[in-house]
């Protein structure tokens, strides 16, 4: 009989919650779960996605112990796992986000430029607590955190937690990536042995090597530059992810030494992007009218007809698959490789040893064994530490108070560049999130 594990879910009124709960259901054979909790700071919205859970569990995991609360003694005592997707401030904020700086000649995105900065300016305060509260009532949990902006929620609590070796953070868009790759190459992704490094949303796959030692990266940028990059059921599939990926095309004709994080369109073709994004309807407004929609009318739909079977709200399996895949890999000692956000410490020889690095790490008992990728050529060495220092700045602004690392933040942001510009959108920023960030003077 195979221990069983109690997790809490952090966000349990995500949109990606029906995803992870049925890739529970697909791994209880493998990783057994004995007690779940769903826990989020917005009871109403929660209950609309626990009522579905319990449906779920009741018709795939009967002997599931799962249960969803606002109580953060039910939340937090006795868990040996605590997956974390918070947003603080909902979509209403995420909008802001994209569309003042937009309103301003400026990119506007979840997780990147002055958006990025907002909103983790708003998570760094929620993800301290959430920390706390866990760690007052399970001092050994593993914190599994994927909240966005995932590089500076990350640094954050390096900072705070520097002793804490249980707190992971994890993004899956390598994985979204291995997947489409997969796909172009007529492959299993499991196959490849990826070589990865960067930041988050701000890294570079240099080798995809087989089990044979064969390396697939060459085969797949001439694949991307012969017919784009256009994967067939991408794991992301709304217009402005498919615009993304063929973003790939473009970046690999510029710069073809490694495959780019979708991410770096943003950083690398700020001009270009600036001109096709919509002030007046962002990607806040397509996921509000696209995956919340969906995700929420087909929980409400599932609980009228009293079943899950005809929902079809699992619309990335990457995503779900892989938190639970973790879990389960440092539950069972497994050493499978996952793509994570950690402390440098020589992994990339040329860059401080506190940058908060994204690399290849072999995932246990113990935690990760990451892989070093030796020094790495001049461009990508500039293009990160001038995006570290952004996000570090960002992070000191928000433990100092500082308005002036603020503006130094934005300024070095490469969506951003001109301080005047930086100023003008930092400023209407704080006004915006005055009920969130600490007062920066
Ligand atoms: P969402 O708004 O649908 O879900 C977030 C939930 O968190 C909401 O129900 C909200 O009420 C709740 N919440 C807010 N503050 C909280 C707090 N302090 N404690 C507990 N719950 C809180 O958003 P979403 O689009 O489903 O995304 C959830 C999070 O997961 C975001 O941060 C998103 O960026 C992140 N995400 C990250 C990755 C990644 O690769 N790193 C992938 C997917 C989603
Ligand atoms: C990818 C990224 C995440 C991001 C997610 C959803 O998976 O890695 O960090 O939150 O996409 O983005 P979306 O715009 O669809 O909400
Ligand atoms: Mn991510």
């Amino acid at each position: 009989m195979k221990k069983a594990f109690n997790l809490v879910l952090v966000g349990g009124g995500s949109t990606w919650t029906p995803g992870l709960l049925k890739a529970m259901c697909k791994r209880q054979g493998s990783f057994p779960i004995a007690r779940l909790v769903m826990f989020d700071v917005n009871a109403e919205r929660q209950r609309v996605i626990g009522e579905y859970a319990k449906l779920l569990f009741a018709e795939e995991y009967p002997e599931l112990d799962f249960t969803y609360t606002t109580d953060k003694d039910i939340a937090f005592s006795d868990m040996d796992f605590v997956l974390c997707q918070m947003r603080t401030g909902g979509y209403e904020m995420r909008e802001q986000d994209e569309k003042i700086p937009l309103s301003m000649g400026v990119i506007g995105q979840e997780t990147c430029g002055p958006g990025g900065f907002a909103y983790g300016m708003r998570s760094i305060r929620d993800m301290i607590e959430m920390v706390n509260d866990v760690r007052e009532r399970s001092p050994e949990a593993w914190i599994l955190n994927y909240t966005n902006p995932a590089a500076i929620v990350a640094d954050a609590l390096k900072h705070e937690f520097p002793e804490d070796d249980k707190i992971l953070n994890i993004c899956d868009q390598p994985v979204n990536l291995l997947r489409s790759y997969g796909r172009l190459l007529d492959m299993n992704p499991d196959e490849f042995d990826p070589v990865y490094f960067g930041l988050n949303h701000f890294g570079w796959f240099t080798h995809l090597y087989d089990q044979k030692g064969v390396d697939h990266a060459p085969r797949l940028k001439a694949h991307i530059a012969e017919h784009g990059f256009i994967p067939v059921d991408a794991e992301q599939r709304d217009q402005s992810w498919l615009d993304t990926y063929a973003a790939v095309a473009d970046m690999l004709r510029d710069f073809p030494d490694y495959l780019p994080n979708t991410y770096l369109q943003y950083y690398l073709y700020p001009e270009y992007k600036l001109s096709k994004l919509d002030a007046s309807y962002t990607r806040a407004n397509e996921v509000m009218d696209g995956r919340e929609k969906r995700v929420f009318d087909e929980c409400r739909q599932a609980v009228a007809e009293g079943t899950t079977k005809n929902a079809t709200v699992i619309h990335n399996d990457a995503h779900g698959d892989m938190i639970v895949e973790l879990a389960e890999a440092i539950a069972f000692n497994q050493k499978r490789k996952f793509i994570v956000i950690l402390q440098n410490n020589g992994l990339v020889e040329n860059l401080d040893d506190d940058v908060m690095v994204e690399v290849a790490a072999e995932i246990g008992i113990n935690g990760p064994r990451p892989y070093g990728v030796g020094k790495i050529p001049t461009f990508y060495k500039g293009m990160i530490e001038q995006q570290f220092a952004y996000e570090r700045l960002t992070v000191e602004a928000w433990f100092e108070g500082s308005y002036t690392k603020a503006l130094m933040a934005l300024t070095m942001n490469r969506t951003v560049v001109d301080a005047r510009k930086a100023r003008k959108v930092l400023d209407a920023l704080i006004e915006a999130n005055k009920d969130f960030w600490p007062e920066l003077k």
